[in-house]
C-alpha cells in the first residue's frame, strides 16, 4: 500500500508551534514511528507553506498513492483550489486536523475540504495521521 501524506501551512513548525494546542512533538519523530509502526506501507511525506505546491502535489498523486491523508491547514478554510483540486482526482482523500477545529474559532469551522474528502477525523492531537492509516487499512480489508 502506497499513501501520501501531505501537510499544508506551518506544519514543518509542530513541535515548537502552539504546543497547547499542537504538542510538543516534531512531525518528523511522529512520522519515525509511523513509519515503524507499518513497516510494509510506503509513505510519502509533503509539506509546503505555499498553496499552488500542495495543489500540483495532490494532480501528480493522482493514480500513484492508494490514499492521501491531508492536513491542508490554514488552507483548509480559504482554499476553494485545493478544493477542487481533491474534487477532480480518483484517490480518496481523508482530511485530519490535529486540533478539533470544530471546537475552535468560527473561521476554522468553514473546511472547503470536507466535501469532496472520504472522511474527516479531527481532535485527537498528531494521531490522527494514524487513525487516518487504519481507515486505509480497514477499506482495503473490507470484503
Ligand atoms: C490545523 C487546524 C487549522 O485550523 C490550523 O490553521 C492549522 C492546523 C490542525 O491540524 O489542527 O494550521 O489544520
Amino acid at each position: 500500500m502506497k499513501i501520501a501524506i501531505i501537510n499544508g501551512p506551518n506544519l514543518n513548525l509542530l513541535g515548537k508551534r502552539e504546543s497547547s494546542i499542537y504538542g510538543v512533538q516534531t512531525f518528523e519523530d511522529y512520522f519515525d514511528l509511523l513509519q515503524k509502526t507499518y513497516s510494509t506501507i510506503h509513505f510519502n511525506v509533503f509539506q509546503s507553506n505555499i498553496e499552488g505546491e500542495l495543489i500540483n502535489y495532490i494532480q501528480q498523486s493522482d493514480a500513484v498513492f492508494d490514499g492521501i491523508i491531508l492536513n491542508a491547514a490554514a488552507y483548509t478554510h480559504t482554499s476553494v483550489g485545493l478544493g477542487d483540486a481533491i474534487r477532480a482526482i480518483d484517490t480518496s482523500v481523508v482530511e485530519v486536523h490535529i486540533s478539533n477545529t470544530l471546537a475552535r474559532e468560527d473561521f476554522r469551522h468553514k473546511s472547503y475540504i470536507t466535501p469532496h474528502a472520504k472522511g474527516l477525523i479531527v481532535g485527537f492531537g498528531i494521531d490522527v495521521y494514524r487513525l487516518a492509516v487504519e481507515s486505509f487499512l480497514l477499506e482495503s480489508h473490507s470484503p
